[in-house]
Formats: C-alpha cells, sequence, structure tokens
C-alpha cells in the first residue's frame, strides 16, 4: 500500500510556534521528531512506498528531514498553489496505478495505542471490496476542531462541517458520530472513477495539469500556473459528501489533531518548563519556547501563553484558535 501524505497547511493556528517558512507539520514535537516524521514512523509497518504532496516552498525542508529514513522510497508532489485537501489527493493519485491501494494520512496528528493497527487493518479490506474507507474516531470530548462523519455500522449517513455540527439539533440528537480524522485508504482507480463522475471540472483540472508538468527529481512540481484551474477545497466537500463509495471504520486509538497551542503545554521539545512560573492559575497553559526568558502568570484562569524569541501570544483558550484571522496578513 501506498502513503500518500498530506503536508501542505500553513499551520498558521500554531504561530506564534509555526511560521509560515515552518509549519507545525516540520516542528519537532514529540521524542525529537517532527510530525511528518511521526506520520511516516507510524505508517512504514502498513506501507512500503510514500508519496508526500506539500507547497513547493517545503521542498527543502520534507527533503532534509527524510534523510532520517534512509532507504525510504518516497516521492514529492510540490505545489505551486495549495488548493485544500481535494486537489492534493487527486494529483498524488495521479502518480499511483489503479490498482493501488492508497492510505491518505494528514501530517498534523499525534497518534497512540494498537488499536490504529486494527483500524488500517479493517480500512484495507473494505478498500479491497471497492469502498473508500474512512477512518473515524470516537469522540471522546467536546471538542470545536474536527468535522464530523454521521453513521450507522459502516455505512456513511453524511460529512458534516464543524460549524454545522450541533448536538442538540433534532438532526443529531439520536445520531452516531465520529470525528472525521481525514484520513482514508482506497484503491486509486475506485476514487478515480468516482471523482470522474462526481466532479470532473476536478478530475480534468488536475489531469491537464499533470499532463503540462514535467517530472523533476524525485517527484513533480506543479507551478501556480498550471494549477490556477483546479478547484478549492477539501476532500469532504467536493467529493466524499457526494459519494456513496464511502464506508466508515470506527476506531478508538488515542489521537490529536495538533491545532490549538494549549495543546502543546507539556510537550518537552517545543516547551521549557523550567523557565515558566505559574502563581495562582487555573487551567493556564504556557509554552515557552525561547530559552532563557522566564515566564511568569499570576491569578489567572483559561488562559493561554506561548512566548517566542520574536513573538508572544497571550489570549483566552477558549478563542486560541482566532490567532488565524488576527495574524492573516502580516504573519513571518
Ligand atoms: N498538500 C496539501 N495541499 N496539503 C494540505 C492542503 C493543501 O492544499 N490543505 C491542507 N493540507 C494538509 C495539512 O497540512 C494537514 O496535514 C491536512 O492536510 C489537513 O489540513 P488541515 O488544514 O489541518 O485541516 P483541518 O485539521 O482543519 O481539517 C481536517 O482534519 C480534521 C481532523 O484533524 C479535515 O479532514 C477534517 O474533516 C478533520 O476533522
Ligand atoms: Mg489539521
Amino acid at each position: 500500500m501506498k502513503c500518500l501524505i498530506l503536508a501542505g497547511g500553513s499551520g498558521d493556528s500554531l504561530w506564534p510556534l509555526s511560521r509560515k517558512n515552518y509549519p507545525k507539520q516540520f516542528m519537532n514535537i514529540k521524542e525529537g521528531r517532527s510530525l511528518l516524521q511521526e506520520t511516516v514512523v507510524r505508517n512504514m509497518p502498513f506501507c512500503d512506498e510514500f508519496v508526500i504532496v506539500t507547497k513547493e516552498s517545503y521542498r527543502n525542508i520534507v527533503n532534509g528531514q527524510m534523510k532520517a529514513f534512509q532507504s525510504l522510497k518516497y516521492r514529492l508532489i510540490l505545489e505551486g498553489s495549495p488548493k485544500g485537501t481535494a486537489a492534493a489527493i487527486m494529483l498524488g493519485n495521479m502518480f499511483c496505478n489503479q490498482s493501488e491501494l492508497v492510505f491518505v494520512v494528514t501530517a498534523d496528528h499525534l497518534i497512540e495505542g494498537q488499536e490504529y493497527r486494527e483500524a488500517v487493518l479493517r480500512g484495507k479490506e473494505l478498500a479491497k471490496e471497492g469502498y473508500v474507507a474512512a477512518i473515524g474516531i470516537k469522540p471522546t470530548e467536546n471538542a470545536s476542531g474536527y468535522d464530523y462523519i454521521i453513521k450507522d455500522e459502516e455505512d456513511v449517513l453524511g460529512f458534516i462541517e464543524r460549524q454545522q455540527f450541533d448536538l442538540k439539533s433534532d438532526s443529531y440528537k439520536n445520531k452516531e458520530y465520529l470525528w472525521n480524522s481525514g484520513m482514508y485508504i482506497y484503491r486509486v482507480g475506485d476514487l478515480i472513477n468516482s471523482v470522474k463522475n462526481i466532479s470532473p471540472e476536478l478530475y480534468n483540472t488536475c489531469r491537464s495539469a499533470k499532463r503540462r508538468t514535467p517530472a523533476i527529481r524525485r517527484g513533480i512540481r506543479f507551478s501556480e500556473n498550471v494549477m490556477k484551474d483546479i478547484p478549492t477545497g477539501s476532500i469532504e466537500q467536493i467529493v466524499f459528501s457526494k459519494n456513496s463509495i464511502v464506508k466508515v471504520v470506527e476506531a478508538e486509538f488515542g489521537w490529536k489533531d495538533v491545532g490549538n497551542v494549549s495543546d502543546l503545554d507539556g510537550f518537552g521539545s517545543v516547551t521549557h518548563s523550567d523557565y515558566v512560573i505559574k502563581n495562582n492559575c487555573e487551567d493556564v497553559s504556557v509554552v515557552n519556547n525561547a530559552e532563557r526568558q522566564l515566564v511568569v502568570t499570576n491569578d489567572l484562569n483559561d488562559i493561554v501563553v506561548v512566548n517566542t524569541e520574536d513573538a508572544v501570544y497571550v489570549s483566552s483558550k477558549e478563542r486560541a484558535k482566532d490567532i488565524k484571522d488576527i495574524i492573516k496578513d502580516n504573519r513571518e
């Protein structure tokens, strides 16, 4: 099976830890490895080749990080103008054989537990039967950062975006639902055929981009110009929400999309806890990434503080994600 890693996101939600030129998927988070490297290690038992779809400007970072895996076979698909996960997945598929199984994973997840293996193996079985297998996670808390899959056993009844999902509304009250992990397993030919039917625009523009682009060493680089007609959007919006061949595997492994700075409190590789003093504070996360700077908080509740050498972010926990919009136009 091939592993298609989506690694083109800009990771604004972790600013000031992640930067335009160095987003979260490349940050060292766990045991000295980046999230991208963790993703590779996690999937080595299932996949013999890796295809990494990322932004053109991240090429050197990715090649540098992949040096950690000497004999691993990998290819790079570079996007001059990222258009979201639908395009990234379709461009990735164009470099696989129709009969091949592909496992789409994202590069910003932390995963723990044996159940991961079981979920992947069940997904593989479904893919062999001609389905697109989505991996859904049993929710463990109230989370605002994930989309949902409404289901009945392994049948998918709908993909619901986080903004539309309201537990109290009658439409969801008696329904079974899972978090959408964004991971999918399928046979390439099956997915391509359904994209042809559901979104001929996505299919035709990606195919034409491929035809107009020569390969480079280790992969391919799609220029901004070649990508300009490809529709923007997520694979869920453009394809899977209209697709009857998707099934879902319910999984219970430990899973987190590192999407919020307060998720990183306690991760030794990003925070210097020796240089943090909290006095009379409740539910305060301090991520201190600046060496030899002391951060002191006093008499605070529900606050997140992120300190780096050249920028500091302080927010209520609840609204920490607003950073994405706040620094949209003037971020380094
Ligand atoms: N190559 C490429 N090009 N990668 C991309 C692009 C793109 O245009 N856009 C996003 N990605 C990558 C990101 O780097 C990340 O690894 C993954 O695709 C998902 O993108 P995010 O931007 O992190 O999306 P999200 O976390 O808000 O939502 C997705 O994940 C959730 C779970 O973590 C969706 O799949 C949701 O449905 C899901 O619940
Ligand atoms: Mg994410």
